[in-house]
């Protein structure tokens, strides 16, 4: 350990680093899930149901089984029996999507109905499009509206309404009043590598090397599927590249354990990028009416958020777009309401802020919106309705620093010179216009486990199941571990991506690094009581572990959230509808900053995913079959390097005296309010509101 004269000099939080393990990925001697070798590997294929709903009268394995190198033929006749009667991680139940091959019903196009195995991956591919699977069809209903009769309001992990004070009284009273409906589409995460899982059964344990949010996540619900001793189970997952919320337990994990047992050696399987548009997840649309009634001076007495989101039929998954108003604003009548349709659709999942996006979108349009009504600025309208505690929870705010985030926002932006008239700017054929919207996100944590080991060399190692999905947790726990030993990084190992480590929170909820930080931050506490300075350090090192359940337990109950303000220039060409985004800002509120260099990573790609979400993104389902057309990248628009100009993030100071560790979390709130604020900025351009995403040409037009 260092001196105490030393310890001031040692602070790697807050400075900036490059990714301990960026050398490795950028050689390629970083080894992804499906790259890490195996002997006698077997190549599994999925095969995914051809039509919308229906009944499998038959597969005809056995003309396949004679192809060459195939192994196996597993379906529903054939598949073990799973147990699918528990609840799981953060109290959710298994998505039964996730259970294959347990009976004969297809409740969605793109339902796994069998896996074929063979020696090589070509070999599986080949049988898997020659296996010819007989549907007894039935009809199908993919067709999602806002009024669906069906519709009923679903709690999800929130309650599905809150609602206080007489709405109607409140609207008739207000002397503006807006009441609009806003519109999202279809969204995919589409993480940059596809998920693919390798499993082995060895000296009675199962190991699956994987790509997911969280191994021991993975442990819990493999162990639980499989009815195993958790302690039997084994997932690593060293590198992940990209998560979203996509990469939890998904059939091919399943499907892979399923087949290692039956052939007695490692099987993987990969997900095709198109397979992924069935298998990995989605964001639900969203049909949203958002009423809000406010007094001359801008201040609100009624806010009604209500979002109808849809779901799937064997598993109820709620995208809860109202919820981000239970936090950022109150009002003397304050509704919110979150529904739900079954239709014949896969799961959706939870999705870079889910709820937060795409609410945000429509309640910070509807501001925007009632700042024009009002002849108010959008940023003094949100400065004017910042409540003094949670509006729904009543809870006090741990740290609400949105006002610092707008004003220095507005500064950096040079809003001040905003003439707040639309279609007052112009640059050449392009209408010019800037807009603004408010952004937060949830600041939780979850019980993590950590070991730390002084090694006899001076070394230290940090063992955690932490994920790094990309977001540079590696790097920032060996910065927080650094610290909390009052010693240099380059003396800190953390190796991470192994549920061997114990449990841990998920890299999920923008959770991850908090809830990991403080269980390293604890185990290095341990630790320090058991050196003995000047004492030599045993050949086998000294090894502490932490365990953080009692710690999270005992944090103050309070509204903790991360804040930021959005700001977007946008140059609209009135002959085709085109929108260029010329410039993006976002300062945020996240409490304290591990590494700059990484954390503003995270915030501009949540801000360019924001872009993506405005002008691009968009599933758009066939309810003649039931699918997405072009389920593909090519059809699946992004936006590109072409479509993104420069995105600045920075912060503001979010000291949180009631918080150990400090940190708030970053890894959604990027997201929020992205675009809205670039919506508000076509409007601003061209005076037209956009209520629908994406802003396409034809809805500029
Ligand atoms: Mo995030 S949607 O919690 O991976």
């Amino acid at each position: 350990m260092t001196t105490t004269a030393q310890k001031t000099a040692v602070r790697a939080v807050g400075t900036a680093h490059v990714r301990v393990e960026g050398r490795d990925k950028v050689t390629g001697a970083a080894r992804y899930a499906g790259d890490v070798p195996f002997a006698g590997l077997g190549h599994g294929w999925l095969v995914l149901s051809t039509v919308a709903r229906g009944r499998i009268r038959d597969i005809a394995s056995a003309p396949v089984l004679e192809m060459p190198g195939v192994l196996t033929v597993l379906d529903h006749r054939s598949a073990p029996r799973l147990n699918t009667d528990y609840i799981g991680l953060m109290g959710i139940k298994p998505d039964p999507t996730c259970a294959v091959f347990q009976n004969d019903t297809v409740p969605h196009l793109g339902w796994p109905v069998a896996l074929v195995v063979a020696e090589t991956p070509e070999q599986a591919r080949e049988a898997a499009e020659a296996l010819v699977v007989d549907y007894e069809v039935l009809p199908h209903d993919t067709g999602f509206h806002g009024d669906h009769p069906d519709s009923y309001p679903a709690d999800g992990h929130m309650p599905g309404v809150t609602d206080k004070g007489d709405l109607e009284a409140e609207l008739a009273a207000s002397a503006a009043v807006v009441d609009e409906e806003y519109t999202t589409p279809e969204e995919h995460h589409h993480p940059m590598e596809p998920h693919a899982a390798t499993a082995r059964w060895e000296d009675g344990r199962l190991e699956v090397v994987d790509s997911n949010q969280g191994a021991t996540w993975v442990v819990g619900e493999l162990a639980n599927l499989f009815s195993l001793d958790p302690a039997s189970v084994r997932v690593r997952s060293e590198h992940v590249g990209g998560g979203f919320g996509s990469k939890g337990v998904r059939a091919h994990q399943v499907a892979a354990v399923m087949a290692a047992r039956i052939l007695g050696r490692p099987v993987r399987v990969a997900l095709t990028r198109p397979q992924m548009f069935a298998l990995a997840g989605h964001r639900s649309p969203t049909v949203q009416r958002v009423r809000l009634g406010a007094d001359a001076d801008g201040r609100l007495r009624a806010l009604d958020h209500r979002s109808v989101s849809r779901t799937g039929t064997v598993y109820e998954f709620v995208e809860p777009s109202a919820g981000v108003a239970r936090t950022m604003y109150d009002a003397d009548a304050h509704h919110t309401e979150n529904r739900l349709v079954r239709l014949d659709v896969p799961s959706p999942t939870f999705m870079r802020a889910p709820g937060e996006a795409p609410g945000s979108f429509a309640l910070e349009s509807a501001l925007d919106e009632l700042a024009e009504k009002c002849g108010i600025d959008p940023i003094e309208l949100r400065l004017r309705n910042e409540p003094e505690k949670g509006p729904v929870s009543g809870l006090p705010f741990a740290g609400r620093n949105l006002r610092a985030c707008f004003d220095e926002g507005a500064r950096r932006f040079g809003w001040d010179r905003r003439d707040p008239r639309p279609r007052a700017r112009r640059d050449g054929r392009w209408l010019l216009g800037t807009g603004t919207a408010a952004a937060s996100f949830h600041a939780g944590a979850a019980p993590s486990t950590a070991t730390i080991t002084a090694e006899a060399d001076g070394r230290f190692t940090v063992r955690i199941s932490a994920a790094d999905i990309g977001t540079g947790a590696r790097t920032a726990l060996t910065l927080v571990a650094a610290d909390a030993l009052e010693v240099a990084p380059d003396r800190v190992t953390v190796r991470i991506g192994d549920s061997d480590f114990g449990p841990a929170m998920i890299a999920g909820g923008s959770m991850g690094t908090r809830s990991w930080s403080l269980a390293v931050i604890t185990a290095a506490g341990n630790l320090r009581e058991h050196l003995v300075p000047g004492a030599a350090i045993p050949a086998g090192g000294i090894t502490v572990r932490s365990d953080t359940t009692a710690q999270i337990a005992a944090l103050t109950n309070m509204e903790r959230h991360s804040y930021g303000a959005q700001f977007a220039e946008v140059a609209v060409d009135p002959a085709t509808g085109e929108v260029r985004v010329r410039r993006m800002l976002g300062v945020f509120a996240a409490g304290r900053i591990v590494n700059p260099l990484t954390a503003r990573g995270q915030f501009t790609g949540g801000m360019i995913w924001g872009i993506s979400m405005a002008l691009h993104e968009e599933a758009v389902r066939d309810p003649a079959f039931g699918g997405p057309v072009g389920a593909d990248l090519a059809n699946y628009h992004v936006a590109t390097h072409a479509d993104v100009p420069r995105v600045e993030a920075d912060w503001v100071e979010d000291t949180d005296p009631d918080d150990p560790v400090g940190i708030k979390g970053i890894g959604e709130v990027g997201i929020v309010g992205a675009a809205a604020a670039v919506a508000n900025a076509v409007w601003h351009a061209t005076g037209v509101r956009q209520r629908h995403l994406p802003i396409r040409p034809d809805r500029v037009l």
